[in-house]
């Protein structure tokens, strides 16, 4: 079957088991899926139930789509992503905002978990991403282009909305949550990264690091969806602390910060 097959079969089964489809999505990066708990409404589907859609096995990652509702709001949520690292293509990993964009989603928020390369951060503090550098050594788009989803060259030159990310920053300003705006770099990963790496890329201009987001963002922005990405700074990346890198600390401090990433999303959400 086509991969353009394999998304409307998924799609298909999605628009009838969600109907009508909400028109807001959001990706729930590690250990910040409780937003998902507080949907009103639920509908819950495991992702394992819906056609040809990609199971991720990392550790805090769910594995579900949630519809349901933020006040008056309805919004899907997916808890759980699949990884370049962990031996996906390109097409598994985007799969999941092609099929969104396919449903009819117009606007797609991409949160994650960061190392921070700035050394004005602090863990636990949240950035929104202004703009990217893709890391990945590779393209999601590459291959023959899929006119139905997009054109051959797609535009990145505002791959995160600005007016998106001008309203993240009054809704942040009024709940009274210090938020912090920077570059994320995307890397395949699955090792972090060398202190000499961090220091490349805090040179090249990066202020954050992480190991998704940027193929979800130029497929989202292929499709002309409009994008908004939230990185939870979990722990200071590389070098920048006299301590090793551990995933337990990622995913401790996205638990510590989740009362002020739901309130912002909640928030967020309210104002689209
Ligand atoms: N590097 C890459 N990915 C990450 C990090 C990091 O320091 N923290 C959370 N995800």
């Amino acid at each position: 079957m086509l991969h353009y097959d394999h998304i409307d079969q998924a799609s298909g089964f999605l628009r009838k088991a969600l109907d009508p489809v909400p028109d807001v999505a959001v990706v729930l990066g590690s250990g910040l899926g409780d937003f998902a708990e507080g949907l009103a409404d639920p509908k819950v589907l495991a992702y394992a139930q819906i056609p040809n859609w990609p199971v991720s096995s990392v550790v805090g990652h769910a594995g579900r789509l949630v519809a349901g509702r933020v006040g008056g709001r309805r919004v899907i949520a997916l808890s759980g992503r699949a990884h370049f690292y962990e031996g996906h293509t390109m097409d598994a990993v985007t799969f999941a905002t092609r099929v969104l964009g396919h449903l009819g989603v117009k606007t797609l928020i991409l949160t994650n978990a960061a190392g921070g390369i700035n050394t004005r951060f602090s863990s636990g503090v949240l950035m929104l991403i202004d703009d990217h550098i893709n890391f990945m050594g590779i393209n999601p788009l590459v291959g023959t282009n899929e006119d139905r989803f997009g054109v051959r060259f797609p535009d990145m030159s505002e791959v995160y909305s600005a007016r998106l990310r001008g309203l993240v920053a009054d809704v942040a300003q009024g709940i009274g949550l210090p938020l912090e705006h920077g570059v994320y770099v995307g890397l395949d990963g699955p090792s972090y990264e060398t202190p000499a790496e961090i220091r490349a890329f805090r040179m090249l201009g990066a202020d954050a690091v992480g190991m998704s987001t940027v193929p979800e963002a130029i497929v989202a922005r292929h499709m002309r969806i409009d994008v908004l990405g939230i990185s939870c700074i979990t722990n200071m990346a590389a070098g920048v602390l006299p301590q090793p890198l551990v995933h337990d600390e990622v995913m401790e401090t996205a638990r510590r910060v989740r009362g002020g990433f739901i309130a912002l999303l909640e928030g967020i959400i309210g104002r689209l």
